[in-house]
């Protein structure tokens, strides 16, 4: 097995299948830009290879499906077939949920029983300025048929205080009456938030979220697993939410993440832009790929770091 020196070792695995999406969120697009997918992309069978190769070489048994946004790429319904016959302990996926309705009988196939949707709003204007792409409507459909097939979710919201502060209690209250887990992700510094006045302007620690939680709700914090990533809490009789408290309450030294992108590299860190190419593994005969993958899992660990100090590289093209 392969541990660094703070005995982290590499167990979930999160596959962004296309770095293209139909929205461009304001904290992940730079104003004026539409990014573009990565060029030569992987197909889906390429990836579920190379997935293949990280469950054998790493020990990884999660995995969780991300983007850009999965849901757009023609490539979805078989990768995510394909991801349910690998036999791993857990598959997840994040959307936007723009798609969601009509994708919901693969993911049922693919024998997945949760999902992470990203909402940051529940005001038509305002997912509008902040998505600047999709229509809330159809997520909110998307989001009661899931729920009606007796699918789990999660509602990722970031919070961000001069854009959608007030849309953190009534988004707590629809998901609260839907037994639907709402994360709020503070902020991070990635992409065009590493510089200029955006990241200060907007940032919304977990003090100031739980202060204004708890002008409305009794709260209690409740224990996470080791790897979560989440600070969680209970509402009494209510329900549960959680806090992806990256500046607040850092959790790099219990992270056993990996990333992989749809043009095939390696990512250990999000705080590092050092990355490794492992799409040349394809060409190699079988025998070949374990020795090579677990050199460059190594150097991948190695990047990992004590702490987010904030990354150039945009999120969407190297999923969240
Ligand atoms: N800070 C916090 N969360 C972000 N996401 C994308 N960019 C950022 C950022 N700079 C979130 C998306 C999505 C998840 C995968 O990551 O909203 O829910």
């Amino acid at each position: 097995m392969i541990v660094d020196k703070l005995g982290r070792r590499f167990k979930n695995l999160r596959v962004s299948l296309t770095s293209a999406c139909n929205y461009a969120c304001t904290y992940c697009v730079p104003d004026g830009k539409r990014l573009m997918p990565a060029r030569e992309e992987l197909g889906a069978d390429e990836l579920l290879t190379l997935v293949r190769y990280l469950k054998d070489a790493a020990g990884i048994d999660k995995v969780r499906v991300t983007g850009g946004e999965p849901l757009i790429t023609p490539k979805f319904d078989d990768f995510l077939l394909g991801l349910g016959a690998l036999d791993l302990k857990d598959i997840s996926l994040t959307t936007n949920a723009q798609k969601l309705s009509e994708k919901l009988d693969v993911i049922s196939a693919a024998g997945l029983k949760r999902l992470n949707i990203s909402l940051d709003t529940l005001n038509p204007l305002k997912f509008r300025q902040i998505a600047r792409g999709g229509d809330l409507e159809t997520v909110l459909e998307g989001i009661e048929l899931a729920l009606s097939r007796g699918i789990k979710l999660k509602i990722n919201m970031v919070p961000m205080r001069t854009v959608n502060r007030d849309d953190v209690l009534p988004l707590l209250r629809f998901c609260l009456e839907r037994g639907i887990e709402l994360r709020f992700i503070e902020l991070m510094r990635m992409g065009h938030l590493n510089q200029g006045q955006g990241f200060a302007q907007d940032f919304l620690s977990m003090q100031s979220l739980l202060d204004l939680i708890g002008a409305e709700y009794e709260y209690e914090r409740t224990d996470a697993p080791f790897d979560s990533t989440a600070v969680r809490f209970k509402i009494p009789g209510q329900g549960t939410f959680g806090i992806i408290a990256n500046e607040s309450e850092p959790f790099c030294s219990a992270c056993t993440r990996l990333r992989l992108s749809s043009d095939g590299y390696l990512y250990g860190c999000l705080s590092s832009p050092r990355r490794e190419s492992i799409r040349d593994l394809l060409t190699l005969p079988r025998h070949l790929v374990l020795p090579q993958l677990q050199a460059r899992l190594l150097s991948a660990l190695q990047v990992k770091q004590q702490t987010f100090q904030g990354e150039t590289t945009v999120m969407k093209f190297i999923g969240g």
